[in-house]
Parts: structure tokens; sequence; C-alpha cells
């Protein structure tokens, strides 16, 4: 893992330097975390907009404005990215709050808190071919290369799911999965909002699964990047809004690169209990 003119290394993670700055990164050092601050944790391309599309309606009573007003940036603020200090200040709460960082690169003050954590696991050979794209059309992130080549970088990459783990966080961390939430949203939903302590009648429930539809966010300006400039995301190249479908890793790996990816990753969790459907692919 090398710097680039494009990324930055932060505690071994490689970042893109447009995203995170000092200052950025400071602002996530010594962030005060609320006590009713609402985290949404993934790893990149495991499901974030979507958790930016959800937690709005599930924490402020089923309201469906700021999805279609606000960009889904300003929304659900990523806390690690230049804009967080000048959004969260003006957030009321709770407030929602999307992170990319692995759990010992939090601010302290989330140990201290009472603030809920949901972590969002993909399989992760579609979190890789999601990003493959993502790094073909935006040019802030290094060039990938051949997919092959991508995928040696991307297994070189830091152990995010089995950090999150902590039992630090007790009952206030739930795990879902982005295949979870392809197979059956409004259940998931309702286990976010058992979590969270929060109700909305089931009349709002349906508007906020409608409106988190992948064919929905597609056309949601609001939510699609649309907004962000060419020159940063070439959507001819890739829209945003990819497939959101699982199982599109079937139509990108050789049977060999399966093979070994499939090593390294069960390597990786091989001292963990942790197991998920797609280990039994
Ligand atoms: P694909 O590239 O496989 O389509 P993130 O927001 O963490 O960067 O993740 C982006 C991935 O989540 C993309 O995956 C994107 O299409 C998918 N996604 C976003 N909203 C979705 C939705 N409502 N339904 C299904 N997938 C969705």
């Amino acid at each position: 893992m090398a710097e680039s003119e494009i990324s930055r290394l932060y505690h071994g993670l490689l970042l893109p330097r447009i995203a995170h700055t000092d200052e950025s990164l400071q602002f996530l050092e010594n962030f005060q975390v609320k006590d009713d601050d609402v985290f949404a944790i993934t790893y990149p391309k495991s499901g974030t907009t979507w958790m930016q599309e959800l937690l709005p309606p599930l924490l402020n009573g089923g309201d469906l404005t700021s999805i279609q007003t606000v960009p889904n940036w300003d929304r659900v603020p990523w806390l690690e990215e230049t804009r967080a200090p000048l959004v969260l200040d003006t957030m009321s709460s709770p407030r929602p709050i999307v992170s990319h960082m692995p759990c010992h690169l939090m601010p302290a003050t989330l140990f201290k808190s009472k603030a809920k954590v949901i972590y969002i696991t993909r399989n992760p050979k579609d979190v890789a071919v999601s990003s493959f794209y993502f790094h073909k059309m935006a040019s802030f992130l290094d060039d990938p290369g051949t997919f092959e080549e991508f995928i040696d970088k991307f297994l070189a990459g830091n152990d995010h799911v089995k950090s999150w783990r902590n039992p630090e966080l007790g009952d206030r961390i739930l795990y879902i999965t982005y295949e979870e939430m392809l197979e059956d949203l409004r259940s998931v939903l309702s286990r976010m909002l058992t979590f969270l302590g929060r109700e909305i009648s089931a009349e709002a429930l349906d508007h906020v699964v409608s409106s988190g539809t992948f064919k929905n966010m597609k056309n949601n300006k609001m939510s699609n990047y649309s907004l962000v400039p060419e020159d940063l995301m070439d959507k001819k190249k890739s829209p945003f809004l990819r497939k959101g479908i699982s199982g599109d890793w079937k139509n990108h790996f050789s049977p060999e690169l399966d093979a070994k990816f499939t090593a390294v990753i069960q390597e990786e969790m091989k001292e963990t209990n942790i197991r998920f459907p797609w280990d039994e692919e």
C-alpha cells in the first residue's frame, strides 16, 4: 500500500486526499460523540449510501423530506470526511452519521458514550467488484489496474469486519448484512427500529422501504451522486448505484481467483467464530 498524489496513508489505511485532510482527521479524533448519536459503519461499498437513505426517516418519525431535498452526504455526514465539521454542528439530535473507520480508529468518546452503532457487512467478493468499478469511475481514487491486480490490493487491506466485533460495545451494536436488506428490507428496518428504541407507523415504514429501493434511489438526484461533477465521478464509466445485487462476483472471478480470495478470507477469519451465509457458497 503506497501513498500517491491521490491517496494518503492514515494509520495503515489508504484514504483519498480529496476527502480527508489533516483537519478532517483531527476532527474525527476529537469528535465528541453524543449519547443519542447513531452510527452506520461500513467497509466502503457495503451499503453506506443505502443507510444514508434509511436512517433519517427511522429517526425522525418517518419524514422523508430530507431524502428528497438534501444530498446524502449532508443528510447523514461521513465522520472522517471534510464536510463533517460543517454539517455535524448544524444537525439536531439524534444525529445519524456514517463512517468507514475500523473500530480502533473511532473517536475515544464513542466508547464512553451510549451511542448506538449499526454495522453492515456485505459479501466481500461483491464488495471487491463494486469497489473495482468505483475506482474506475472516481478520479479521486487510484487507478485499479486489472481486476486481478485490484483484488491483490484489496486482499492486502485491513480487517474491518473483525475489528468491529469489539465486546466493549456490548448491546450497543447491531450487525446486519447487505444481503438481508436485499432480501427483506422491511424486516431489517424493523430490527433497526427495535434496536434504536424508535417507532414509526406501518404506513411510514412502507414509504421508507419504497424510497429505499435500488430503483427509487437511482432516480433520486439527492442520492444517486448525479450532483457530483463528471470530472470527479464519471458516470459514463460506471454509475455509482451500479447493479445493487448480490452475487455479481460470479461474473468477474475466475475459479483460480475465487479460490485465492476464499483462502485469504478464511485465513483471516479462522480464529473467530464469525460465519456468514456466503462462506458456505
Ligand atoms: P454495486 O456497485 O454492487 O451496485 P456504498 O454506498 O457503501 O459505497 O455502496 C455502494 C453499493 O451499494 C453499490 O453496489 C450500490 O449499487 C449499492 N446500493 C446502494 N443503494 C442500494 C439499494 N437501495 N439497493 C441495493 N443496493 C444498493
